[in-house]
């Protein structure tokens, strides 16, 4: 009876009275507590239809995923678990420790259901995020885990592939998929490693050194790319071409965009960042569009941007999507979400 009582309706306008970044850590806070109390771990639980799937070599208890950034350092996956989610990816984490922007640097826009974030990667570093990731009990009881690498903001862009070297070598013994997150409008022309040069060379890179790790690992721990939604389309089939040739394991489509089109005399409008929410949903359809069609039926994509109902994951799903992640949604909607995505996709038969 408890499960079926949604309380996030309740708790959201308390949450939405404090400044978002604080609201954001308190949840996560209480979600931990909460959490840790059998019973009320087993309602958050409770529901959730099995629906597994097989991609890439891996089985997904569900399709349903949390999506990076919300997590960053690694530190909750126990606790964001219980909330149903068929995979959770955290991160980024970059090298070295950074404080990323100064606050306040994520904005609602509650008329849309939208954040603006420019975090910056403020993250604690690698040492501690692997300690962290060694910690958790949810990949025991079936949870996947994605590891998210990118780069620190004062190495010069000329040097991100060791920055993304030194993080694949670190993670990669703890993951069971690692994303290569190119595509924060947030860390200074870390977007310009999307363009073709650059990115041949940084996949040529991580794909030797996977080679490498595999080898003295004895697994081989698959590689996704994280794009922007902000691509035309020769881009996004440039990036296929690319991923094809380095024979990547996915892409994850897409990061948040830079368009303002559908917030346009809001407030917070303006903030500089990236826009996340219902907007991104289109955008990243046209992407997955695209990325299906030239990427042939043997690369992985998941889905990102805009889901704040089942109906959306279904339509991820449907333009070729084989996984989905959810983040603003779960922020305007509470863990609801999560269930009511995994129920649309095996009520659409999925
Ligand atoms: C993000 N996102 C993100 N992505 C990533 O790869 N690394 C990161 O560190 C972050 N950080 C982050 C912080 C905040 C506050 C938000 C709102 C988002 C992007 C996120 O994973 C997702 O791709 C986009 O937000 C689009 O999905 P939603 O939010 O519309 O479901």
């Amino acid at each position: 009876m408890l499960s079926t009582i949604n309380f996030y309706p309740l708790i959201r306008p308390l949450l939405f009275r404090m400044d978002a970044e604080t609201a954001h850590h308190k949840t996560l806070t209480m979600l931990n507590n909460l959490s840790k109390i059998e019973v009320l771990k087993k309602c958050l639980s409770a529901d959730m239809p099995q629906t597994p799937k097989k991609v890439m070599g891996l089985t997904f208890l569900n399709p349903v995923g949390l999506a990076a950034g919300l997590d960053k350092n690694g530190e909750f996956i126990d606790a964001l678990g219980t909330l149903g989610f068929g995979f959770i990816e955290v991160g980024t984490v970059t090298p070295k420790p950074q404080d990323g922007n100064p606050k306040p640097r994520l904005f609602r826009i509650p008329e849309r259901e939208c954040l603006i974030n420019r975090m910056g990667f403020n993250n604690q570093g690698l040492d501690s995020f692997l300690a962290n990731v060694q910690t958790h009990q949810y990949r025991e009881y079936g949870g996947i885990l994605g590891l998210n690498i990118g780069k620190n903001a004062a190495t010069p862009i000329e040097h991100a592939v060791d920055d993304y070297l030194i993080g694949l070598r670190c993670v990669y013994a703890h993951a069971d998929y690692i994303t290569i997150n190119i595509s924060s409008p947030n860390t200074e022309n870390l977007r310009s490693l999307q363009a073709e040069d650059e990115l041949d060379r940084l996949l040529k890179a991580l794909v030797d050194e996977r080679e490498v790790l595999a080898q003295a690992q004895s697994k081989q721990v698959p590689i996704l790319l994280k794009i922007a939604p902000d691509i035309s389309q020769e881009q996004c089939i440039a990036i296929c071409n690319i991923v094809r040739h380095h024979r990547l394991d996915g892409v994850i489509a897409t990061n948040t965009t830079l368009s303002r089109e559908a917030v346009q005399g809001l407030p917070h409008a303006d903030e500089k960042g990236g826009l996340s929410g219902p907007p991104v949903h289109a955008m990243s359809l046209e992407v997955i569009k695209t990325l299906r069609s030239h990427l042939g039926p043997d690369v992985a994509i998941i889905g990102v941007g805009g889901i704040s109902h089942g109906r959306q994951a279904v339509e991820k799903l449907q333009a070729g999507a084989d996984l989905v992640q959810l983040y603003t949604g779960l922020i305007y909607q509470g863990p609801q979400l999560v269930k009511n995505c995994v129920h649309a996709i095996k009520a659409a038969g999925l």
